[in-house]
């Protein structure tokens, strides 16, 4: 098959030019990075699984009505999006204590919040995504105070949809990251969802155990990154049972 034109190299994704004007091929590498780059590492057949997770987590927003950018799954590694342009935003929703609202507020990780907290971070790697606030988002113009408001809503509902959806198959959904972007159609722009939603985005601990089941396995060195990211799909049922 003819190499496609590549557009964007990023820590874990490639996206290429897609088959047709207004696509783009998302292409999910192994590699895995934390601590903006300084650590990093390949890990076999995580962008396979996170190319099913993904898919499955969008193919059930969309259904429960949430925009995306998502169309479909070409391949093991490659999935089929819609162009759009990206809000330079990562929007971090959280329902339990863990991560940098930890280390920022002094909360011990596990605490439960008194309601989902959403952040807004720069994405800047040179400046290693800084948290900014609604006004930074609006005086700066990353995004019109009607997307954000689009970003809220959409946030709120994904949250309820996902954590739902985890808490059904026996994970709790502690925090996870968005993207967002601006998807143009004729003279209409609406607000959809982009990117990815993985175990290399979500924070997910085993309801029982809580044992953690996705990337800070690797942050923390704690072995059995793929292992994790293996069970997460296998509750899911994007893989089958595996002996
Ligand atoms: O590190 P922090 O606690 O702020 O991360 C919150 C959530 O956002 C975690 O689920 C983490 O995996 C995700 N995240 C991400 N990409 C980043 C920063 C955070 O997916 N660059």
């Amino acid at each position: 098959m003819a190499r496609r034109k590549m557009i964007y190299e990023g820590k874990a994704k490639i996206l290429y030019e897609g088959p047709e004007p207004g696509t783009i091929v998302q292409y999910f590498k192994d590699d895995a990075t934390a601590f903006n780059n300084q650590k990093k590492a390949t890990l076999e057949g995580k962008g396979v699984l996170n190319n099913r997770i993904s898919e499955f987590i969008m193919i059930g927003l969309m259904r429960a009505g949430i925009p995306t950018h998502f169309i479909r799954r070409l391949n093991m590694r490659e999935q089929l999006v819609r162009q759009v342009e990206i809000i330079p935003l990562e929007v971090i929703c959280r329902n339990v204590a863990a991560g940098s609202l930890c280390t920022r507020l002094g909360i011990e990780e596990g605490t439960a919040l008194p309601r989902s907290i959403i952040e807004y971070c720069y994405k800047k790697d040179e400046l290693g995504d800084p948290l900014v606030t609604e006004d930074h988002i609006t005086a700066f113009n990353w995004a019109s105070p009607q997307d954000l408001d689009d970003i809220i809503a959409l946030t709120v509902r994904i949250n309820d949809f996902l954590t739902g959806m985890f808490a059904a198959v026996g994970i709790q959904l502690v925090d996870f990251k968005l993207e967002f972007g601006r998807l143009y159609e004729g003279d209409m722009m609406r607000i959809v969802l982009a990117d990815e939603i993985s175990p290399d985005s979500c924070r997910l601990w085993d309801i029982e155990t809580q044992e953690k089941m996705d990337k800070d396995r690797f942050r923390r060195d704690l072995g059995n990154v793929t292992e994790a990211y293996t069970e997460v799909a296998r509750r899911l049922g994007v893989i089958k049972e595996s002996g």
